[in-house]
This record gives C-alpha cells, structure tokens and sequence, in this order.
C-alpha cells in the first residue's frame, strides 16, 4: 500500500501560485479521494495572516477557479493551519516543527512531509537547509521537497542552487516541478510513440522531414514584469517547457516506463542536442520583444510599456530557433521551436512533418502540395489528428488533403490547473517520473547558456520588432524558409480539410 498520508507545507502560500494552482489542485485531489483523508495543510509565508485568514483566502481560491465545489467545505479547510514565517529565523523552523507535530497527532499523519516551495527562488536554498538543520525534516516518515522554477538562470547558479538543495536531500526526494509534464497531451506524446507501430516505425530521419513545437500565448507579462525582465522566453519557457518536449519527442523507446529508465533516455535525447558557436546561435536563433498592437479589437501596450519593465528594456518575449539532435535516429532532421508572449493565439502544438513521397501521381487540389502531418494538440484543445491525402471526389486524378481527427478534450479549456493536480497526486505518490533530473536540467542550460550568451554579445537586434497579436518576428519565417519549410498554422487547420 502506497503510504500516502502526508503534511504539505507550501512556502509562499499567500502568492499567486498556491492561489491559482496548488489550493484549486489540493481540493481536487482531495473531492475526488484522491487524496489520504489523512492530510495537513500548512501554509507558510512571511504576512501575518491568522488560521481563518488563510481558510477564507483559500476558498476564495476556489471559488475564483470556478470549480465545481461539493458540499460543505468545513471539513476541507479545518486541515489548513497558517504560520507567519521568517524564512531567516531558527525560531521559525521550530515552530513549523511543533505545528506540524500538533497536526500530525490530529489527522494521524505518520511523519510524511512534503516541502512546497512556491515562492521567490533566492530562499530554496537557505530553507532547504534549515529545514534539515532544525529537524523539521524529520526521520518518522518519508520527506520530498517540491521546487518550483526557475532552477536557477544559467548552468552556475543552477549547480549552487542543486548543490545547496542536495546538502539537505536526496536527488530522490527532490521533485523538480516542469508543469508542462503534467498536461495531459505532453504525456500522450509517449503513448502516440511507443504504442503505435505506425507510428514509432515511421518516427526517424526516414520518413519525418522537420518537427514543430510551437507555444505561444497571448498574454503579456501580467503583472511579473520584475521577474520576467530578468529572464525572458529563453529562460522562462525554452529552457524548461520547450526542451522537455523536444525530449519526448526525439528520445529513444525506454526498456520499461520506469522513472529511471524513462529519464535515462530523455538524458541522452538531451545530451545528442548539437551544440551551437557563437555564429551559429546568430543563424539558427531569433528572438523578439513585442511591441504594442492589438489583441483581436482591444489595443495593447508594448513590453516595454509594462509594469516593471524598463523603458530601454532589451529582454526577449519571444524566442524561436532550430535544434539539431545528433543522433542515428535524428542526424539531419530540424526540430524548430518558437515560443511568445502576446502572439495571435493562445495554443501548443506539435507538428511531425513527414517526407514527401519520391514522385507524384497525382494533381494536387488547389496546387496545394499536401505533406502527411502528425498533429499533437497539447491545449487549449487536447487531441491528435493526422493529415493524410485522399481523392477530391468527383475527379479522377487529383489528390486533396484529409484530416483525421482525434478529441481527447475538445472543449477549450487550459488545463494547467488539472496538470498541477497530476504532479502533486505523482509527487504524494513518490512517483518522480514527471519531473526533471537534475541531469536535465544542467544539460539544458547547458545548451540554452551559449544562446544567451551570444545574445548578451551580441545587440544588433532592433527591439520590438513585433506586433503583440502576430505571430512573431518575420525572421522566424526566414528561419524555416531558408530551409524549404513553413510554420504550421496553429490555430485553425480548416484548411487541410476537403
Ligand atoms: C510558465 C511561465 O512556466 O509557463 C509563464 O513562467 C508561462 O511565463 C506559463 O505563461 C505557460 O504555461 P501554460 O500552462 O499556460 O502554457
């Protein structure tokens, strides 16, 4: 029996993430019995908030989630105790250790304590410690700490940031969230591969022609200008979210879906990524900040008009470049990824672009030269469809495309809420598969740094240079024609169909 009765202690329970995110995802788990009714809540943060304070910030959370709430939350919320917090102060810790103690008594929790660290990154490290230090980290039962991102913001600071984490718990007990791993479709990726025959024996530099992975958004940067500032697209989505996917996609067949063998291979897609110069990141890179435009009517600011955003600001909201991974399976195919803020379309997608057939027979509709596509709809539609060609009816020698759809969710609703749900439930289950090693995560700022960096060498990019609501900087139109290639339209495939 898994044991599965546990504390959750959420440092930065007052923020944003634990609001929109974590209490949304506890109640679920917890509605649908998911979670042991044994459990404790501690929400811990530096405001001096009461018990009742918290319990109503915490219904309100729900409330503003627009879930479905079933009825009387008193006995949900009696497990949510609040502590004010000096993240700095012994005192602090003990006192965590007692209030822990006390509820563990109460729910009958065997000493399980799972550390949520949902708040701002310099302190994971100092916290880390002095939970270990102070006993809060404790010896009665198992003890897992949860680390939201980033994972520093280049290789060094990562390396201190794991190598502090790492003094007071195990690489087992460290559950590196990436949330785009809980999205239902990023897990289906693994699915489509490796259960299909169809698919896994077309899936190399035979038959595919080039990858797509697109994440656009089209909000701005909210209200995170101060944070986003200092770490821009690269950072903040292609370091982590974009490269797990790349990584799904490009890894070899796991012996068994074990959290080890699983990782083993996404480790070694990551470390096959050819590695750039300089003059390469130049060619194969492009990025883009947003100017002001407009949102379908609404007309909008440019970044550089955000909150917290400085005037002259030279921070990337946009991102999209060209990854070759060197390996037998992928020598010489382009996987292309683009990610933005403020782009035409809310929407992640994944393109497989096969290869053309060796000769044509036949006329294409429309003169439309018509490509098979695997299309992996990751939100805010969830589904799978497959571009074939068939006979335009009526005709005897003309082919047009058809398109088989696959829904697995086709109602457009994000589904972050329900991947945090995911990765909390794997997390309690001490199920790490769903989240990064640390070896990718090295890896990865390992390939991201040397982009930066040319970045930060090299300035002759004239900042905006696109619109909010496009879809980018023209150069990433370039980037794919120099290639022979096209981006995929993301939102609407109408016009695969007959
Ligand atoms: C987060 C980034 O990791 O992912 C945000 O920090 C981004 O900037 C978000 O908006 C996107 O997640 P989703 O699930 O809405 O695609």
């Amino acid at each position: 029996e898994a044991n599965t009765n546990c504390s959750i202690v959420i440092f930065g329970a007052t923020g944003d993430l634990a609001k929109r995110k974590l209490f949304p995802s506890i109640y679920n788990l917890y509605r649908k019995g998911q979670l042991d009714s044994r459990f404790a809540v501690v929400g811990v943060a530096r405001r001096g908030w009461t018990d009742e304070s918290f319990r109503e910030n915490v219904a309100a959370s729900l409330r503003d989630s627009k879930m479905q709430v079933e009825g009387d939350l008193e006995d949900f919320l009696s497990h949510f105790r609040y502590l004010a917090f000096d993240v700095t102060n012994t005192a602090s810790y003990q006192d965590l250790n007692t209030l822990l103690g006390e509820m563990e008594q109460q729910f009958d929790i065997p000493g399980n304590r799972m550390f949520y660290m949902a708040m701002a990154p310099e302190f994971f490290g100092t916290i880390a410690s002095y939970l270990k230090s102070e006993g809060v980290k404790n010896e009665k039962g198992w003890n897992r700490l949860i680390i939201e991102k980033p994972f520093g913001r280049d290789l060094p600071s990562a390396q201190k940031l794991n190598e502090e984490l790492r003094q007071a718990f195990a690489e087992d007990e460290i559950y590196r969230i990436d949330h785009y791993l809980g999205k239902e479709m990023v897990q289906n990726i693994e699915v489509i591969r490796f259960g299909n025959a169809i698919f896994e024996s077309l899936w190399s530099n035979r038959y595919i022609s080039n990858i797509q992975v697109t994440s656009s958004e089209s909000l701005g940067v909210e209200d995170r200008g101060g944070y986003y500032d200092k770490s821009g697209a690269l950072r903040d989505m292609l370091q982590n979210h974009m490269l797990q996917m790349v990584a799904l996609l490009a890894m070899e067949p796991p012996i068994r879906l074990s959290t080890d063998e699983v990782r083993s291979e996404k480790i070694k897609a990551l470390r096959s990524l050819r590695p750039m110069t300089e003059e390469e990141v130049a060619k194969y890179f492009v990025r883009g900040q947003y100017g002001p435009g407009t949102m379908g009517e609404k007309e909008v600011p440019g970044y550089r008009s955000e909150g917290n955003v400085p005037e002259d600001s030279r921070t990337e909201t946009y991102v999209a470049g060209k990854l070759m991974i060197d390996n037998f399976r992928w020598a010489g195919v382009p996987f292309y990824v683009r990610t933005g803020k403020r782009m035409a379309e809310k929407s992640t997608k994944i393109v497989i672009q096969f290869k053309d057939l060796p000769m044509n027979l036949y006329d294409k509709a429309d003169e439309k030269k018509q490509p098979n596509l695997l299309i992996i709809h990751i939100q805010p539609d969830e589904g799978i469809s497959l571009v074939l060609n068939g006979k335009k009816m009526g005709t005897s020698g003309t082919a047009t495309p058809v398109k088989l759809d696959y829904c697995n969710n086709c109602v457009d609703s994000l589904n972050t809420p329900e991947a945090y749900e995911k990765l909390l439930y794997d997390a309690i289950q001490g199920d790490g598969t769903n989240f990064t090693h640390w070896d990718e995560v090295a890896l990865s700022w390992q390939f991201v740094d040397v982009i930066s960096k040319a970045w930060t060498n090299n300035t002759n990019v004239d900042f905006p240079n696109y619109a909010a609501g496009s879809m980018g900087p023209q150069a990433a139109d370039d980037l794919l024609a120099e290639d022979g290639f096209h981006w995929w339209p993301i939102a609407d495939d109408s016009e695969f169909s007959i």
